[in-house]
């Protein structure tokens, strides 16, 4: 058994004060019962709406980033800022890592969460997860090069990768990468190795997850009940 206010506060929604206040207004309905004081202890499993919205009070957290140039995909840094610099205190204090990095100047799709086997699941080159990247390239993609990442190119230092997938868009200065793991700086040094160096990169989906076009570089929101069922059915390992 769990204090409504803290039930509220662990979704990241709301801070400690701001859930005993939804409370005290009687905004918050457990299993279709008003709970008017903060202090009362309800089953973590107990059906909570807010305003008359459903509330998620799974023990983890979601959320989707569109990840900006410029800021680390790390949980702490001491002199730059990092993603977690974009998300209220509330989630936070949460302890939301990024499943897997992209580079500083890589814009795009970021998950952020607190459920580590999920991470595990998606980012482990055994449950084959797809990370699709849109990649400008200095000079054209052909289909030599098509080939090439998908027979598993080596990189430079003989790195062995394993097949991906390359489209070329249009006249070919652009292409979308699809890969099943992640290495470091894995999509630029490919196309370097193929004498196509990368001058922007972005990631747009991770598995089922699409990064939502409505989001603007720097704007996050929390997974949706039907992304997370997705997700959760992604990647199981063998
Ligand atoms: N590959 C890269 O080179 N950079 C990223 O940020 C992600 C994949």
């Amino acid at each position: 058994m769990e204090r409504i206010d803290k039930l509220l506060s662990s979704t990241g929604r709301w801070s400690r004060k701001e859930a005993k206040e939804l409370v005290r207004q009687g905004r918050v309905l457990a299993d279709g019962r008003a709970v008017l004081e903060p202090e009362e202890k309800l089953d973590p499993a107990a059906r909570l709406t807010v305003d008359g919205q459903a509330v998620d009070c799974s023990p983890f957290v979601y959320v989707m980033l569109h990840k900006p140039a410029g800021l680390l995909s790390a949980t702490e840094d001491s002199r730059q800022p990092t993603v977690l610099d974009l998300l209220p205190p509330e989630l936070k204090k949460r302890g939301l890592f990024p499943v897997g990095r992209l580079d500083k100047d890589t814009t795009g799709l970021l998950l952020l969460t607190d459920d580590g086997g999920l991470a595990h699941r998606l980012l482990s080159p055994k449950s084959h997860v797809d990370k699709v990247y849109l990649a400008q390239v200095e000079g054209r993609v052909d289909e030599g090069d098509r080939a090439a990442l998908a027979a598993g190119l080596a990189l430079a230092d003989g790195t062995a990768c394993l097949p991906a997938g390359l489209e070329p868009i249009g006249d070919g200065s652009r292409c979308l990468v699809t890969l099943q793991e992640g290495k470091y700086h894995q999509v630029k040094r490919m196309l370097a190795a193929r004498g196509k160096p990368v001058s922007a990169l972005h990631r747009i989906s991770m598995g089922p997850l699409t990064l939502d076009e409505g989001l603007k570089p720097g704007k996050w929101r929390f997974l949706s009940g039907a992304e997370r069922a997705e997700l959760q059915r992604t990647g199981t390992l063998p």
